[in-house]
């Protein structure tokens, strides 16, 4: 049988922001923050008391490197009860040549949800289509939706609520970038987004933001962008799948979140960067060590938010 397929009883992907109702994002940053309260100073190893995801299993298949998002949904569904499983494109017989259809198939009759990260994102809607259980984008080329809730959960922990606040992005037109834009449109903020030219995001979404009739601007003045903003994030100039380092570096390096660029924002701006940073390319060192850097929050809330995601995917 091709085509989608019905997933069992009320489960649902997560695959990109852009798809979601307002309404259902904000209810799973209800549900990561009174999580993230109800296990205030626990060890980590400890379940939480309610153990929604007691029995279910999480695949998680990894086709590029990561730290954050594998350890953190590892964590995540420890906490909530579950287990996981590690696997690599490679290792699997993917590497020759099975379909991501028969793939998916596969895994629907092993295992409860599978959260993958794959450059390749018409694959991973493919697998979305051919599983009965949830499918979780854990970054593809096109979109980063996990970091940015958790992105958004960090702000509003800092700042209070997101609706009419202006966000500004300084560098690459890249997959965080768009799943920010798709949070723009969601969450009803300003987004000021400066690209040089030749790596400004892809027509498609620039579109899809015109369409929205949001507040969201695409330029090349890096200055301009930070403006008075309440919030600055940038980026890596070379992503996971890029190959034209030097010409990035090139185009990129006048995007750089220095200090001076920095006291352009407003006095009590906060910095996010989703991780791994380019200390010295992307972000001097006293920016993202500075007081108004929350990148370390932002890492910490993938786990909370993470874990309201999967409740999510498989209520
Ligand atoms: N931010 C993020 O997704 O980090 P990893 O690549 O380490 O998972
Ligand atoms: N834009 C970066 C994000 C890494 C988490 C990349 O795709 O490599």
């Amino acid at each position: 049988m091709n085509g989608p397929l019905m997933k069992g009883a009320g489960q649902k992907d997560f695959l990109d922001l852009a798809l979601f109702e307002t309404a259902t994002l904000d209810a799973i940053l209800e549900e990561a923050i009174a999580r993230k309260k109800a296990r205030a100073g626990r060890a980590h190893g400890m379940a939480d008391d309610d153990c929604p995801l007691q029995g279910r299993v999480l695949a998680m298949i990894f086709d590029k490197q990561s730290t954050r998002t594998r350890i953190s949904f590892d964590i995540a569904m420890r906490q909530l009860g579950g287990t996981t499983l590690m696997l690599t494109g490679n290792e699997m017989q993917l590497a020759r040549e099975e379909t991501i259809a028969d793939t998916a198939r596969v895994l629907s009759r092993y295992v409860d949800a599978v959260m993958i990260r794959l450059l390749d994102h018409e694959m991973v809607q493919e697998l979305a289509d051919n599983a009965t259980i949830p499918v979780i984008n854990g970054l593809t080329r096109n979109s980063h939706p996990c970091q940015v809730m958790a992105d958004v959960m960090t702000f509003e922990e800092r700042k209070g609520s997101i609706r009419g606040r202006t966000i500004a992005w300084c560098g690459d037109g890249n997959n965080v970038l768009v799943s920010w834009v798709h949070a723009a449109v969601k969450f009803g903020f300003a987004l000021r987004v400066a690209s040089p030219p030749e790596l400004t995001v892809r027509r498609a979404v620039r579109d899809w933001a015109a369409q929205s009739g949001s507040d969201i601007t695409f330029g090349t003045d890096a200055d301009a962008a930070v403006e008075g903003a309440d919030c600055v994030v940038t980026d890596t100039w070379v992503s996971m799948g890029d190959e034209d380092t030097t010409r990035r570096h090139n185009l990129l390096k006048a995007y750089q979140i220095d200090a001076r660029r920095m006291a352009r924002a407003k006095n009590d701006a906060i910095f996010m960067h989703c991780l791994p940073a380019h200390r010295g390319e992307e972000v001097t060192n006293d920016v993202i060590d500075g007081p108004q850097s929350a990148v370390f929050d932002e890492a910490e809330n993938r786990l909370h938010v993470q874990k309201a995601i999967l409740k999510w995917c498989l209520r």
